[in-house]
């Protein structure tokens, strides 16, 4: 008989597998402490947006007129516990207040809440991003007869629903065969499509993950170090990167200078790697990471200095900024450590009065930081500004008319902060475009 999984935790991940699943013929029930997240996906949506996840979830969501059926929620462990032969646990690990290790109190919680209600003979399979080690200790709350699986989550937001449906690789932790079959079998579709499997043991399975996104987060500031010197120099970051990404060992891929990387996960991830490794006793290993998270960091204020100098290089006072851009990366509503938001905010904490817009990502800048001012389109941000930032690269800005905008700004100056705007097209229209780490114009 086909196997029954739930998925504990529905936020971005658990969400987003849960539908994958079901996807993949299997029945899913996936289990949220948030009585009101239940609510919204049992009807097919989504607190957060994410492309094609909505329609996944139509697709499969029971009581979804037209839909398999395969796909229910609930919040009852009791109903999980009874349901499930795999149990995924995808609850989120955050960075803890002021401490750069992770705060495990989720995932803590929800062993000890399947450890009560696992049947016999089932499988438990941790996807969280969690510190090397974890795995170890959470094997030791389930009940004698219950398997213990880690099965680090790689997607990326904006492209969830390809990256679990089809994933680069998936990698699992075991201790027994007995998981691996299991696993196997969960994940024999895309297995078949062509997904590398790759089997070991815990710790490593732990560390496949934060060290592909210190990797990842390196390689980032590596390119923005690059961009100073390119500033100090005179040369060209995005020259530079093309060059450097023809080399098949270096490649092309997150080579992109600019206000440097936020979101949920690199910033919170390399830190609480950092922290883990102090307690391990190998903190020189990563004392390099430091300076990544830092040069990042730093990509902020520099962004900043660019405008302030833009504008005569005194105080923000009275003078007009729009920001185009809120989240942390396109294609995504999250402003979790959003470098464009930190900028928008940075520069009205010193006076500059900023108007922000961004194409999904208004509600949640709007609680966050609800003292900036908002406009409802790019357009009705740009009128009357003084300067214009481009924060978060969404197609949307890159398709603007910088001729049409040119006849409602203040001042036709505009600062790329991603890179990622076809610096011609707004020459050409009048502007006086820079980005970092290019030379001017
Ligand atoms: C990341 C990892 O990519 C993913 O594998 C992991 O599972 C979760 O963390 P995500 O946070 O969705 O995914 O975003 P990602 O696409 O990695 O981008 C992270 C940040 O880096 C964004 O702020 C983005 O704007 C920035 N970035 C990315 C750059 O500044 N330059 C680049 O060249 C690429």
């Amino acid at each position: 008989m086909a196997l029954k999984i739930t998925v504990i935790g529905t936020g971005y991940l658990g969400a987003t597998h849960a539908a994958a699943m079901a996807e993949l013929g299997f029945e899913v029930l996936g289990l949220d402490v948030v009585p009101e997240k239940i609510e919204l996906l049992s009807s097919g949506r989504v607190p957060m947006y994410e492309p094609g996840l909505e329609e996944l979830l139509a697709k499969h969501v029971a009581g979804i007129e037209g839909s398999s059926g395969r796909l229910r929620f609930t919040t009852s462990w009791e109903e999980v516990g009874a349901f499930g032969d795999v149990h995924f646990v995808c609850v989120n690990t955050p960075q803890k207040h002021g401490e750069y290790a992770c705060d495990m109190s989720y995932v803590d919680a929800a062993f000890t809440s399947l450890a009560g209600v696992v049947r016999e003979g089932s499988l438990v399979v941790g996807k969280s991003t969690v510190p090397v080690g974890s795995a170890e200790r959470l094997a030791g709350l389930l009940p004698e007869g219950v398997e213990l699986a880690w099965n680090p989550e790689f997607l990326r937001e904006g492209f969830a629903v390809q990256d679990t449906l089809r994933p680069d690789r998936i990698v699992v932790g075991v201790r027994g065969e007995r998981a691996e079959k299991t696993l196997r079998e969960v994940y024999a579709v895309p297995v078949g499509q062509g997904s590398p499997f790759v089997v070991t043991d815990f710790p490593t399975a732990e560390l496949v993950k934060t060290s592909a996104n210190s990797f990842l987060a390196t390689k980032i500031s590596f390119i923005n170090a690059m961009a100073e010197l390119c500033e100090a120099a005179g040369g060209d970051v995005a020259k530079l990167a093309e060059a450097l990404g023809h080399d098949d060992r270096i490649g092309p891929k997150f080579l992109r200078a600019g206000i440097g990387f936020g979101g949920g996960c690199l910033p919170k991830d390399i830190r609480a790697f950092m922290a883990r490794a102090g307690e391990l006793g190998a903190d020189q290993a990563l004392t390099f990471l430091r300076e990544i998270d830092s040069i990042n960091m730093r990509r902020r204020g520099q962004m900043v200095e660019m405008a302030r100098e833009t504008l005569g290089g005194n105080s923000f006072l009275g003078r007009r900024v729009a920001v185009l851009g809120a989240t942390f990366k396109p294609d995504s509503d999250d402003v979790r450590d959003s470098p464009a938001l930190n900028v928008a905010g940075q520069i009205h904490l010193q006076g500059g009065q900023v108007t922000v817009y961004d194409p999904k990502g208004m509600d949640n800048a709007r609680r966050v930081f609800p003292t900036l001012g908002y406009a409802d389109s790019a357009r009705e941000a740009v009128a009357g500004a003084d300067v214009v930032l481009h924060l978060t690269e969404w197609r949307e800005f890159r398709e603007l008319d910088p001729a049409e905008l040119a006849e409602v700004v203040s001042s036709p100056v505009i600062l790329d902060g991603r890179n990622a705007l076809d610096s011609e097209r707004w020459r050409a229209a009048g502007w006086t475009y820079r980005a970092m780490g290019r030379p001017r114009a």
